[in-house]
């Protein structure tokens, strides 16, 4: 089933950008550019907050961030309720986080990982299931993991 994406990145990630944008328009989904048009310096949580608002304002979408390591703009987009952004290095990452995590952000290294991993991980993102379940009580204890709140 075709999925809409909305991606952004780094400076570190930007070129990368319009390889994935290719690729996942070539798998059949949609997929919006939030910036940054120019390699130029940026600051990653910028451009996490943009692509979480976007996701979280379009039922049913997800997200795609991508910086050097991948883990600065993933710690930030996390920051946003409702967000849940999976930092992924390979296929099976990918896939168990969509399983388990009901993860809406695929997030990844430009210095990491090679065109051929970014391939599966997205072909695994965009067409891995929630399995819901006992993933679901958990996934909802996510949301509730707040400074000084008690878990149920
Ligand atoms: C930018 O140099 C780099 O720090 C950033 O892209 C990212 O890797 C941070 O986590």
């Amino acid at each position: 089933m075709s999925k809409k994406f909305y991606i952004a990145t780094d400076h570190a990630g930007y070129a990368l950008k319009a390889y994935v944008k290719d690729f996942v328009t070539e798998l059949g989904h949609k997929i919006v550019d939030l910036g940054p048009d120019s390699a130029d310096r940026v600051d990653y949580p910028d451009f996490a907050k943009k692509c979480a608002d976007a996701v979280l304002a379009d039922e049913g979408s997800f997200g795609i961030l991508i910086c050097g390591t991948g883990i600065g703009i993933s710690m930030a987009a996390n920051k946003v309720p409702g967000i849940r952004a999976a930092l992924c290095h390979d296929h099976y990452t990918a896939k168990v986080t969509r399983q388990h995590n009901d993860a809406n952000i695929l997030c990844f290294g430009e210095r990491v990982v090679g065109k051929g991993v970014i391939e599966d991980m997205i072909e695994a993102f965009a067409t891995t299931e929630f399995e819901g379940g006992r993933h679901a009580e958990r996934v909802s204890k996510i949301e509730d993991c707040i400074v000084g709140a008690d878990l149920k």
